[in-house]
């Protein structure tokens, strides 16, 4: 199953590659679950065309995220909501995962919420920061599920 995924403190990206390791050792135990490719975005990523299913797992940083204005800009995370956007890429997107911190309230994970919103696709999952192993065997076997229900 195939993950894109923007991190820019390191967060996201601890949260997807732990993922990958749980992923592995789930699908040496039975290989009904998938294992996991992730495909990490950057500023200056080439936007392609993909040819496959994908999740996407974005964080959360909004100008004037503070909880507390109604900041609902994003920020810094563009780079992946450009390449979903890029050609047909977001009609192979399965849905939304939510990096955040609960300490910004409501604005908790908005901006996965708004890439459902512009994608037309579901918020299928939040985990906050790093993300608990909890977190993390909850969202892959939800992930999984979801993959085998619509991909294989
Ligand atoms: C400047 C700044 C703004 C942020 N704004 C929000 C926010 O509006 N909502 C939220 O849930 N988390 C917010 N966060 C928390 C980040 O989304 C969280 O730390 C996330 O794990 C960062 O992921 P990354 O390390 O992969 O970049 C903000 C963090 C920073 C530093």
């Amino acid at each position: 199953m195939n993950i894109l995924y923007i991190s820019i403190s390191g967060n996201t990206r601890s949260f997807v590659t732990r993922m990958q390791d749980f992923a592995k050792q789930k699908h040496s135990e039975n290989p009904d679950f998938p294992i996991i490719h992730a495909k990490e975005i950057h500023d200056n990523s080439l936007e392609q065309a993909e040819t496959e299913p994908f999740f996407a797992v974005v964080p959360t940083y909004l100008e004037g995220g503070n909880g507390i204005d109604s900041g609902d800009k994003e920020i810094l995370t563009e780079a992946l909501r450009d390449y979903i956007a890029f050609e047909d890429n977001a009609t192979l997107c399965l849905g939304v995962i939510g990096g955040g911190n609960k300490n910004f309230n409501y604005q908790y994970c908005l901006t996965a919420k708004q890439y459902a919103e512009q994608f037309q696709v579901p918020f299928l999952a939040d985990f906050e920061l790093r993300g608990n192993s909890n977190e993390i065997e909850t969202i892959y076997v939800t992930l999984s599920k979801y993959w085998q229900k619509h991909v294989s």
